[in-house]
């Protein structure tokens, strides 16, 4: 069947009504990657651009020892990374190895249960902006141009935590731990980043880019003709600051210098990156860095990523622009200001491809 003589909008709402995702078709048994996941050469994957073979990097994405005792040099590493790369890793950071190794396992089981009627999963399958707890197969499988090989469970945890009761049981205690304590590391890390910015450290505190913190807990499952599919198409990330635990598997990649390349998973360690809207208000200061998830076909991939953004309140009257403190004679803005429930709005509008948000913000 050639692409064009299939009824997409069918197969996505098909998908949909399984409440099953990704993962209810490989349980099935399915051996080829169905068209709806299929990328070409019309979409930016997964050809386009170059990956470095692992090892052969110009250099490797920083590693960052938050505990080492030496502020002023992790406030400059901090910097530097934030500057060139929009992504490093942190060790020393605080959170124990226990939480992190039940917080990713909660997330597989979750993900490894049965959906279908009456399970977590068709209680939770959702995408409806305003609910916190849902679970669904791509939040945007009916803009993007091509469905993602991956799944997510989705909990919106500040400003208001969820119900408890809406957690599935076998994550609730786990994850609002785990939340917990990724959210003491995210106001770590933008009291460095304030710093490396030459600000105060409450700087960004201050103005709030903790306000909202989203889980997204994601399942890759192994897939049949990985060349056939993408993990996730190529994005940056819409918010502030996003943290981000993966296991073992490997597959995320970051773009630099029109090079793919691949972020090593490191045992214990975090990833951080910086966001549209941190890129924005440091008026380039930060890069927010393209990044993707290939398709694997060796095992499942678990990765939990934890944004630090604003909450698509319609009534919230925040704006965020440049910091003035940043700007001079020399310094122009870069972006005009923004309220920012229109921003994520924006965001979520476009769909996972590209970076294109923020250079409708761009002056
Ligand atoms: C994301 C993301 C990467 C991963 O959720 O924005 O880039 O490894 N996730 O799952
Ligand atoms: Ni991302």
């Amino acid at each position: 069947m050639s692409a064009t003589s299939y009824d997409r909008a069918a197969e996505l709402r098909a998908l949909d009504a399984t409440y099953a995702g990704v993962r209810g078709l490989v349980a099935s048994g399915v051996t080829h990657v169905p068209l709806i996941f299929r990328v070409s050469d019309q979409h930016s994957e997964p050809q386009q651009h170059t990956t470095v073979p692992a090892g052969q990097e110009l250099a490797a994405i920083p590693i960052i020892d938050l505990g080492c005792g030496d502020h002023a040099g992790v406030v400059a590493a901090v910097r530097q990374a934030a500057a060139e790369w929009g992504f490093f890793q942190v060790t020393g950071h605080g959170v124990p190895e226990t939480v992190m190794a039940t917080a990713t396992d909660a997330v597989r089981a979750f993900h490894e249960a049965d959906g279908g009627e009456g399970s977590d999963k068709a209680r939770l399958y959702s995408r409806e902006p305003a609910r916190a707890v849902k679970y669904h197969c791509n939040f945007d499988l009916y803009q993007s141009p091509v469905a993602n090989w991956r799944d997510t469970l989705y909990l919106r945890m500040a400003p208001t935590p969820p119900d408890a009761d809406d957690l599935p049981d076998s994550c609730r205690n786990v994850l609002f731990e785990y939340a917990h304590q990724v959210k003491n590391l995210g106001n770590t890390l933008l009291e460095l980043l304030s710093e490396a910015l030459g600000l105060k450290p409450s700087h960004l505190e201050d103005i709030e880019c903790n306000q909202a913190q989203v889980l997204l807990c994601h399942y890759y499952p192994p897939c049949p003709q990985p060349k056939l599919a993408i993990g996730t198409s190529r994005h940056s990330d819409g918010g502030f600051l996003t943290i981000l635990l993966q296991d073992e598997i490997g597959g995320l990649q970051i773009l630099k210098e029109e090079q793919w390349v691949e972020v090593t998973p490191t045992p214990g360690a975090f990833i951080v990156n910086i966001g549209d809207l941190l890129q924005l208000i440091s008026n380039d200061g930060f890069r927010s860095v393209e990044h993707r998830v290939l398709a694997k076909n060796v095992a499942p991939r678990v990765s939990i990523a934890n944004f630090f953004g604003t909450h698509i309140d319609p009534t919230s009257t925040r704006i965020y622009c440049p910091i003035k403190e940043l700007l001079s004679d020399k310094k122009l803005p870069l972006y005009r200001e923004t309220l920012a429930s229109d921003y994520i709005k924006h965001y979520y509008s476009i769909g996972l491809d590209a970076k294109t948000a923020i250079s409708h913000y761009q002056l």
